[in-house]
Formats: C-alpha cells, structure tokens, sequence
C-alpha cells in the first residue's frame, strides 16, 4: 500500500532531509586520505546528536551503524571499520538516514578522496546524472517504471551497468515503504505517479558489470568483478508542481555551482 502523504507531513519528511543533506555535506569535508570509515561514522553519529535527529540505519535489520561507507568496488552497506584508511584516488558512497519527530529522511553521494582517475569520477558524474534523470520523471501522471527506465536508460547509453539486487523505495513514517523502485526496466509500467507521494531514489552504478556479491560480514555488496562502483540518492516529493527534492544539497558532484 502506498500512503500518501499531506503537505504537513512533506514538510516533517523535509526537516529530517535537510538535516540528512547538511550532515552529508559535512561529512565530505572530512573525506580526505587517512580518516577511517570509523571515524566517518562516529562524525555522523555526533552531528546527528547535535541535530536532535536519530540515525535511521543505527539497528534497522540489525545493521549497527549510522553511516554506510562503500569504497570503490563496495556497493552498497558497506560498514564503518577502524582499519579502513582512505587513501587518495578512492571513491566512497556515504549513506545516511535520520529520523526526526517521526518522519525519514534518507540520502547518499559518492565523493572522491583527493585527485582520483578520470575514469571515477566518470562514473561519479554518470551516477549523479542518472538519478537526476529519474527525478525528472517524476511527475505526476507517469508510471513509476518511467523513472526506473530514465535511469537504466541514461547509464546503459553511457557504457555502465545499473545494479539490480537493490531498489530505491517510498519513505515517511517508515524508512522503507511501498513502492519498490528498480533502476531499470521498460517504460510505462506500474502505479501511477500522484502528489503526495515520497520516494527515495537511488541508483547503484557499476564501471564493469552489473552482478554483485554479499561479503561474510553479511551486509557488503561488492561487485563480482571488483571494479567500482558509485551511489547517489535523494528523497524527493511528487508534487502538482513537479518533483521537489528534499535532500537538496549545495553542490554536485560535476559542478560545485550548480
Ligand atoms: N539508503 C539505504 C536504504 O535505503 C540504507 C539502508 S542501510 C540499513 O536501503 F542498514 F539501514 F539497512
Ligand atoms: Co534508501
């Protein structure tokens, strides 16, 4: 069941967003090489405090941290570690959730670590674009498929592989609810888009091929080929006047004054 959600209640989901976006934000600034993913997390933690905010991913399924830190061929949940070093020329997808007065907010980024290869932030780019690609249809009147297909669509064209074992979802009260929304598939599928409803969008783009792994620690998603991999997610709101997205942040990847 997809619940839609009122004009108040966008605006509860914003609050946690902006917060989300602020905190990523923040956390770029200490992506630089020699910080650990721990660290990362324990910021993340600690801005999150300040705000009042909960971290939503802190327990959900078990999962122990606030923060997820892929680097490079991770893709998606990758955990927070005390012997994971950054080192320059990596890329790494942060990913954060709070919850505030009840309502989620959920967003993520790749971001590089000092000078990386052109061939990152490529796919960087790609990513990023790809998501804003999938923004841009929803609308109000198109099917949910037709943001799934915008997506799969921009960055097959572009030489790269969407991931297909992970989905973007709705979101509010809870920090996964219906729809599912695949990064791929054919156009004009599934319900129709309508005001109201609260989608988080988040593509998992591969430089190599589209197949994953889970590693031992039960929660890594790694690509089977080991070549990377990046991440870019926004809560957004359909709404009469077209998408609004929540988690807007400051810059992109591509061009800090866009
Ligand atoms: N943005 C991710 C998602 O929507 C983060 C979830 S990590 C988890 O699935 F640990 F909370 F599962
Ligand atoms: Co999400």
């Amino acid at each position: 069941m997809i619940i839609l959600k009122s004009r108040a209640e966008i605006e509860k989901i914003k609050t946690s967003c902006l917060i989300v976006a602020e905190i990523l934000e923040s956390l770029i600034e200490h992506v630089v090489p020699g910080i650990t993913t721990w660290e990362l997390n324990a910021i993340s933690e600690e801005l999150a405090s300040k705000k009042h905010a909960k971290p939503a991913f802190k327990g959900y399924h078990g999962y122990p941290f606030a923060l997820c830190t892929s680097v490079n061929e991770q893709v998606v949940h990758g955990m927070p570690s005390k012997l994971r070093r950054l080192k320059e020329g990596d890329i790494i997808s942060l990913d954060f959730g709070v919850v505030l007065d009840g309502y989620y907010g959920d967003g993520a980024l790749t971001a590089p670590v000092g000078k990386i290869t052109e061939e990152a932030a490529q796919l960087c780019t790609v990513t990023e674009q790809s998501l804003y690609e999938g923004i841009s249809k929803a609308i109000s009147g198109n099917r949910l498929s037709d943001i799934s297909h915008a997506i799969q669509d921009y960055v097959e064209n572009r030489g790269y592989s969407v991931v297909r074992e992970f989905v973007g979802h709705g979101i509010g009260q809870q920090l996964h609810e219906s729809p599912q929304i695949p990064n791929y598939g054919p156009p004009g599928r599934g319900l129709k888009l309508r005001p109201g409803m609260v989608l988080a969008l988040e593509p998992m783009i591969n430089a190599g091929g589209p197949d994953v792994e889970i590693l031992e620690d039960k929660w890594t998603a790694v690509t089977l080929d080991r070549r990377l991999s990046a991440h870019f997610e926004h809560t957004i709101a359909i709404t009469e006047n077209g998408p609004e997205v929540l988690t807007r942040r400051e810059n992109r990847f591509t061009n800090p004054n866009r």
